[in-house]
């Protein structure tokens, strides 16, 4: 039997099954909350802590721990999924580096997270995504992050993931549906304009989620209101060489922990 569409079973009153990576703080806490009135969440991460009390927060959800790294651990915990209509990736490492200063491991370490987690995840749910017709969000850092100087692994992650999401949208599409979200850089409420805020970049996740069945969003762009330059680290201070004077307070919470100074730890 074919399965009914997204909207169709929208009809059957059968709540579409989304899980959402990185869910247990920044981006993907903030999709979480946005997609919880459609959906029921699966909420992945590695703090075990922070998803029990996101999943008591919103009905319908519930925590999906997970190193996604660990290839052992991804094939069993997909295990039982047979069908799923969204699948929205945030979880991710970030740090800057210039190519003179990253080493291997470094870069190992931000394509295994960032790149080669995301494949083997999409590759374990494809049968459950076809089955429902779902939808896949991979989400990007920065808007134009060509040679983006400092940024090495992050640009060269960014740009590799930009070109698995061409290859997946044209092998799986019209099927399932592929949308790269490009996004610029998070910050404090003190910079509203300059920056964007989580929730914006959720609004845009379940905006492709709930796209019409007839359409597919393939590529969002979105600029804090106040800065459309292409430059989406414009707030990092050039005339430091090691970005550590005025990154910005809130951007510590997307690198991964331990692996950069923040002014405050000078
Ligand atoms: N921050 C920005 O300025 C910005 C701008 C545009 C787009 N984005 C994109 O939005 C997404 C989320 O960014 P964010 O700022 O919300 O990041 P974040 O606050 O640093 O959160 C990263 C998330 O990834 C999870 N994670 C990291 N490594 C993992 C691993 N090995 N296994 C399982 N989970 C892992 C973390 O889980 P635990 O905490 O449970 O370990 C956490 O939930 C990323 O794709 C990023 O590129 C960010």
């Amino acid at each position: 039997m074919t399965e009914p569409s997204p909207s169709a079973r929208r009809g059957q009153d059968l709540r579409p099954v989304a899980l959402i990576t990185g869910a247990s703080r920044g981006v993907g806490a903030a999709v979480a909350r946005a997609l919880a009135p459609s959906h029921d969440l699966l909420l992945g991460g590695r703090d075990t802590a922070a998803l029990a009390a996101l999943a008591a927060e919103l009905p319908g959800s519930r925590p999906w721990p997970i190193e996604l790294t660990d290839t052992v651990e991804v094939v069993e915990a997909t295990g039982g999924i047979d069908r799923l209509d969204a699948l929205v990736h945030s979880a991710a490492v970030v740090a800057p580096g210039t190519v003179a200063d990253t080493k291997a491991a470094v870069w190992r370490r931000h394509f295994d997270v960032n790149v080669v987690a995301v494949a083997e995840l999409t590759r374990l749910l494809l049968p459950a995504l076809r089955a429902a017709c779902g939808r896949v969000v991979i989400l990007n850092p920065g808007t134009d992050l060509r040679g983006q100087p400092g940024w090495a692994s992050l640009v060269a992650c960014s740009q590799a993931l930009s070109g698995f999401a061409e290859v997946l949208r044209a092998e799986e599409g019209p099927r399932v549906r592929v949308t790269s979200i490009h996004a610029g850089h998070l910050g404090a409420p003190a910079e509203p304009d300059a920056v964007l805020r989580p929730e914006s970049i959720a609004g845009a996740v379940l905006l492709s989620v709930t796209a019409p069945d007839d359409a597919v969003l393939s590529d969002m762009v979105l600029h804090p209101a106040a800065r459309t330059t292409s430059d989406p680290f414009a707030v990092v201070d050039r005339e430091t060489s090691d970005f550590r004077r005025t990154l910005p307070a809130q951007h510590a919470a997307t690198v991964e922990r331990g692996s950069v100074r923040t002014g405050e730890q000078r």
